[in-house]
């Protein structure tokens, strides 16, 4: 499959400045160079620029919060008609981010995709956070805390999108690395179904074990999958460019585990890079490892392994 990347300097859905330099940063650690040395055809659509769209913020009810509604609503706009359009052509969208409220974009064009074929939309969120508040819940108003919840329509965020878009199934959203949540945020997930596989499950049955599982769930229903991966997934050590940092995150090793094991399953149908800050970064650590984890999910490997039967 062909891929194409979608450059996204949003960084108003996050609470702090740094995230606009993020689609630069994964260019100059080499993302289109790894996936063209892994054979792949790779087109660059450059960064969205879409104008913001006024006017929202009056729908928002007394008490409720969404920092920089318009500039994200014009985003989300943007990176859905390019993420639903590089996904009609056949190509594989990867999401150059730029914070995680991109995502409401990205799995709401692949949910318009997956509709289109007739499939279902599963979710894979790689995040410290369950990003499922609502304008009502969410204890900060920043908008990066609200994409799960916004496309499975649980957001209180209407007019962004038309009324009729598809949206995602809430039990059919996996999320692993779980560390913070907020009070209320925890209810909602519970209430809606949300799988959450938190730090503890990752300790407690390791990474291929949950990998095993999820990919099994998409596989009984021939799912598309959606793959999202905030940088603080990742222990703080490991890529400490991100404004969200929690300690206690996922090893280098996990990472890669699960980006091999789902390129082995061939599942993967787009993917978002998300929360990147280089102005916080370690010389480009972290934007290099992002870099290293797209090219395992791409086929990078060790060794082949001989096939072996389960
Ligand atoms: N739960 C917190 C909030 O709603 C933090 C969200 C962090 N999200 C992220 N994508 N880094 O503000
Ligand atoms: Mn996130
Ligand atoms: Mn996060
Ligand atoms: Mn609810």
């Amino acid at each position: 499959t062909p891929v194409t990347l979608i450059g996204v300097p949003l960084e108003e859905g996050s609470g702090r400045r740094g995230c606009v330099m993020g689609p630069t940063a994964l260019r100059i650690a080499g993302v289109d160079r790894v996936l063209g040395e892994l054979g792949f055809s790779v087109t660059d659509k450059g960064d969205l620029a879409p104008k913001p769209v006024e006017g929202l913020e009056a729908q928002l009810s007394p008490g409720c919060q969404a920092k920089n509604l318009a500039a994200v609503a014009g985003f989300t706009r943007a990176i859905e008609a390019a993420t639903f359009e590089a996904a009609q052509a056949g190509t594989l969208p990867i999401l150059l981010g730029g914070d995680h409220a991109l995502s409401m974009g990205s799995v709401s064009g692949m949910a318009r995709h997956a509709a289109a074929l007739g499939r279902p939309l599963f979710v894979l969120w790689l995040d410290a956070h369950a990003d499922f508040n609502s304008v009502e819940t969410s204890p900060s108003g920043n908008m990066h805390g609200m994409p799960v919840a916004f496309f499975c329509g649980e957001a209180g965020l209407g007019g962004i999108l038309p009324e009729d878009r598809p949206l995602v199934d809430p039990r059919r959203v996996y999320q692993v690395g779980i560390r913070s949540v907020d009070a209320r945020e925890r209810e909602e997930v519970a209430e809606h179904g949300v799988n959450v596989y938190d730090m503890r499950a990752l300790d407690e049955m390791g990474a291929s074990a949950i990998i095993r599982e999820i990919l099994a769930a998409v596989e009984a229903e021939d799912g598309l999958l959606h793959v999202s991966l905030d940088v603080d997934f990742l222990d703080p050590d490991v890529a400490p460019g991100v404004g969200t940092t929690v300690p206690g995150g996922a090893t280098f090793r996990e990472a890669h585990l699960i980006m091999e094991m789902l390129c082995d399953s061939a599942r993967a149908s787009s993917l978002d890079l998300v929360e990147l800050n280089p102005f916080l970064d370690d010389r480009g650590k972290s934007a290099r490892i992002l870099v290293e984890l797209t090219a395992s999910l791409f086929g990078r490997r060790i060794f082949d392994r001989p096939t072996r039967s389960a």
